[in-house]
């Protein structure tokens, strides 16, 4: 599927059927420039498990029925690394990157930072900046929505939660953006170490200094085996906050600008009808499924069809499973009257399911709420395309939009 070669090592071969291989590098999923959601969605139809030479080989599934059981299934497919392609090093992401029983004790360190009283504040605060920052662009007429809107939104919450300096935003949205979405390794590694070395030194000074933050409450709470983390579990804590509560929201909410760019009938159905943006919200998560989630097979096993070996990865992108007619009628359609639209994988399933679903979602409904309530017409500028970008976060990084001021 795609053109650009990837060295793929010697794990990458693979003795199979030949209609189980497929060239496919989801970093890269078609030609520069095109949609990455749509050329992921191309993998759907082919046998249900296919391999893939890339980043030394690995499995990838295709149907997206399948794509729950994966992700409900500890016991055969473990979180021990869930993203493909990552320069080695890394802290491992907690509770992100751990099974349960040790994943349930490290989520619950979490959990009551994100509970929907605890995320109400956060998402007053989210509100009021959403309202300056439209209130600051509306009489422009003209915007490039991904540095002017998406980014500030997400980060602002973040660096709140962790009580960090708010100067301190370009850096980190630079540091997370091209860790996630350079398709250079070097450069990837680079913007790493530098975040990892950031990240570090807060977890050193939370440790001394504890504060009133999410990640002083984590590193100074005991666990329910009586031990606290160890600095490299707190480290890894707060790269799964920075990393996790980021680039997601700030993607999903320029999917969403995008299309209601081109789509005046459903923005006057959110602008007339704001009661519907709940629902709404859930299905453009499910149209525009941003999330490229891996697991690592437990035990040598047969499914699907796929030998699966142990210790081999395979890839669930979450816009197999929303664009999947098999599970959603007519899926590049966006209908805000979609029954099963919360039926989408798009903030994982099982119990790795996004603990900040609540943040997540009340920031790309606040969103809606209060640009729609300034700026209830707007469209694609002529001539100025979006840019669109595939990666482990499959995204649009310019977005151009222009509205009468
Ligand atoms: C549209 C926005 C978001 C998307 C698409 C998203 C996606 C995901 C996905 C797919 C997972 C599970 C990965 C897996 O199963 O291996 C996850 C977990 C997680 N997310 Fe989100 N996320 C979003 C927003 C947020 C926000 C706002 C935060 C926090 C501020 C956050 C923090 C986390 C954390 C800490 C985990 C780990 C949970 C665990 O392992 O138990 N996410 N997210």
């Amino acid at each position: 599927m795609s053109e650009n070669a990837v060295s793929a090592g010697e794990g990458a071969k693979r003795d199979l059927p030949p209609d189980l291989v497929i060239d496919f590098d989801f970093m890269r999923p078609g030609p520069e420039g095109s949609d990455p959601l749509i050329e992921i969605s191309r993998l759907i139809g082919r046998p249900p498990v296919v391999w893939t030479p890339r980043y030394g080989g690995h499995w990838v599934v295709t149907d997206g029925r399948i794509i729950p059981e994966v992700l409900g299934d500890y016991e055969r497919f473990s979180s021990r690394e869930v993203f493909i392609g990552m320069p080695p090093g890394r802290p491992r992401a907690v509770p992100l990157e751990y099974d349960p029983p040790q994943h349930t004790e490290f989520r619950k360190l979490l959990q009551p930072a994100f509970t929907p009283q605890a995320i109400k504040r956060w998402a007053e605060e989210a509100r009021v900046l959403a309202v300056e920052l439209t209130e600051e662009i509306a009489p422009k007429g003209r915007c490039e929505f991904v540095a002017d809107f998406a980014k500030h939104v997400p980060m602002i919450i973040i660096l709140r939660m962790l009580d960090l300096p708010l100067e301190h935003r370009e850096t980190l949205i630079y540091w997370v953006s091209t860790g996630i979405r350079s398709v250079d390794q070097q450069e990837r590694a680079s913007v790493r170490d530098k975040l990892n070395a950031y990240i570090e030194d807060i977890v050193d000074r939370r440790t001394a200094n504890p504060g009133d933050d999410v990640l002083s409450k984590a590193i100074h709470t005991d666990m329910e085996n009586g031990r606290k983390v160890t600095r490299d579990e707190a480290i890894g804590l707060a790269s799964s906050l920075i990393g996790g509560g980021l680039d997601t929201v700030a993607t999903t909410m320029t999917w969403m600008a995008w299309y209601l760019a081109q789509n005046p009938k459903q923005r006057k159905t959110l602008v007339d009808e704001p009661q519907r943006i709940p629902l709404a919200t859930a299905e453009f998560l499910r149209r525009f499924g941003v999330s490229n989630i891996t697991r690592i097979v437990a035990k040598d096993m047969e499914f699907y069809g796929a030998p699966l070996k142990a210790g081999d990865a395979i890839l669930m992108p979450s816009a197999v499973r929303g664009l999947d007619a098999r599970v959603f009628d007519d899926p590049l359609t966006v209908n805000f009257d979609r029954r099963n639209a919360h039926d989408h994988t798009t903030l994982s399933h099982g119990p790795h399911r996004c603990i900040g679903i609540v943040l997540a979602q009340q920031e790309l409904r606040l969103f809606l709420e209060e640009w729609l309530a300034r700026i209830p017409d707007f469209e694609l500028v002529d001539g100025d395309p979006p840019v669109m970008a595939p990666g482990i976060v499959p995204s649009i990084d310019r977005l151009m939009l222009q509205w009468q001021a």
